[in-house]
């Protein structure tokens, strides 16, 4: 009964793990407009390859990626060179887990490079604290630029 159990909840571990490592939620969610390779389309949507690891090494950083995945984003930015001037929009909300599965597929799939050598995934709870500040796709582009601001200052130019 106990060994049953057990097992049960082994089996538990080993779907949550698949579901996070898969891609099944960035393919469904992210990749309709990122494409499943997260290059984008230069000019209109841009890539997410080497440029978000970046942000996981700035204060504040983890949860600006939490929240974009919840407000979207809105306003002129540049990635990799290339300037892009549209908005981001989530039809249809992420649960936490599904946010957080989305963020660790596409930075331990794509950006490697610029993620720091020590990355602690995205948890549930994680998304669900940085989801109570309430933001807009507009201020989520002031929060952006704050952060790259940090990043050039702490020498991470990306
Ligand atoms: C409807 C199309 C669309 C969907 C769906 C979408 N994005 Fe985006 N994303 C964009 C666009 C367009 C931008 C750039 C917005 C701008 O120009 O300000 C962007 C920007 C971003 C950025 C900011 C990049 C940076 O360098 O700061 C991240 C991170 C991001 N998206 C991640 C995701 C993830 C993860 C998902 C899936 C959960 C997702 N996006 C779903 C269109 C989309």
């Amino acid at each position: 009964m106990i060994g049953r159990l057990a097992l049960g909840l082994t089996g538990l571990a080993v779907a949550a793990f698949a579901q996070a490592t898969d891609g099944s939620i960035f393919v469904q969610r992210c990749a309709v407009c990122h494409l499943e390779t997260a290059k984008g389309s230069p000019g209109f949507v841009p890539p997410l390859t080497d440029t978000l690891g970046y942000y996981v090494a700035a204060d504040g950083g983890r949860a600006y990626l939490a929240q974009i995945v919840t407000y979207g984003l809105s306003g002129p930015i540049t990635v990799a060179g290339v300037p892009y001037n549209a908005t981001m929009v989530l039809y249809t909300p992420l649960s936490d887990q599904e946010a957080a599965d989305a963020l660790n597929y596409v930075l331990t799939r794509f950006d490697r490079k610029s993620l720091p050598a020590r990355f602690d995934p995205f948890t549930a709870r994680e998304v669900h604290d940085a989801r109570q500040e309430k933001l807009s796709a507009l201020q989520m582009h002031a929060k952006r630029q704050l952060l790259l601001d940090e990043l050039s200052r702490i020498g991470k130019h990306r």
